[in-house]
């Protein structure tokens, strides 16, 4: 089963208002988030609404994040300085960028820093092709495996306008869920815990291989289920990787 068509390629432009946040009960998190595109920026925007101290990075360099910084209150940082010195480090960047991140990104960063990439590999319009994810690696194993680092994996299946503006209060009719799949336990209970602050409900969707289940175009990917559809959509995902998400060859 599919995504329905249509769906599964649609970009969006960042949009503009967030939600009014709460306030916040716990202490803030420090975040660094690397990519400030659609999903970065809008991680971005959100988090820091909610009162967690946030920090970015991209590819050009903090000078270049001057209005990012200034509309949100996040600190433009570069990549090595966001994987470092925060409790969760977010990697939003196209997969095949993976490779480009400095190789020695977490060197300085404790063991037990959380690390969730939100990414998805579009071979044909924009990735290349990565040989070990063709021939059948989950994306996010291949992702962990070029950093160096455990990561769990999230947000990959929510539109950018849609984690910016479909947010609801828990227990909400048809509050959107979202997978989240990973080997850590406790770093897992750590992002569906701010999945659910910034309004979804979260669903442990089991180890980092099994991660496929949520991969572009499986029944999960960009369709806004609540949390029993997502349950149901992740158990009837099927493991074919469709042409259109292959290289070419
Ligand atoms: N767009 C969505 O709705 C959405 C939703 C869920 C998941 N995703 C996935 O999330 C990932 C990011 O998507 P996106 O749509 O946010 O992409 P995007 O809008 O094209 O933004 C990409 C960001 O990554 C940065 N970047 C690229 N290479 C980098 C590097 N080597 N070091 C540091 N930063 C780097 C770019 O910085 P520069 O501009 O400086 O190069 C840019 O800020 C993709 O895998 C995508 O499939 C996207």
């Amino acid at each position: 089963m599919r995504a329905p068509a249509g769906t599964r390629h649609r970009r969006l432009a960042v949009p503009h208002e967030p939600p009014t946040p709460p306030p916040r009960k716990e202490a803030p998190l420090k975040i660094g988030i690397i990519g400030a595109g659609q999903i970065g920026g809008t991680l971005t925007r959100r988090l820091t609404a909610l009162g967690h101290q946030v920090s970015v990075a991209n590819s050009r360099g903090p000078q270049t994040l001057t209005d990012l910084a200034e509309e949100t209150g996040a600190t433009p940082v570069t990549s090595s300085e966001a994987a470092r010195g925060n409790d969760l480090v977010i990697i939003a960047i196209p997969e095949g960028r993976v490779p480009e991140l400095p190789a020695d990104l977490f060197a300085e960063t404790p063991d037990d820093i959380v690390v969730v990439e939100t990414g998805n590999y579009y071979p044909r319009e924009r990735d290349g092709r990565i040989g070990p994810i063709e021939e059948g690696m989950p994306e996010s194993r291949w992702v962990e495996s070029r950093l160096g680092r455990p990561v769990i994996k999230a947000f990959n299946n929510i539109h950018a306008r849609d984690l910016m503006e479909a947010g609801k209060p828990a227990g909400s009719p048809d509050r959107i869920a979202l997978p989240v799949a990973g080997d850590d336990d406790a770093a897992k209970r750590m992002v569906l815990h701010l999945i659910d602050e910034l309004g979804f409900d979260g669903v442990d969707a089991g180890g980092l291989d099994e991660s496929w289940r949520q991969q572009p175009a499986t029944p999960v990917y960009a369709t806004n289920l609540d949390a029993a559809g997502v349950r149901r959509a992740l158990a009837e995902a099927s493991p074919e990787r469709p042409a259109e998400f292959r290289a070419e060859m």
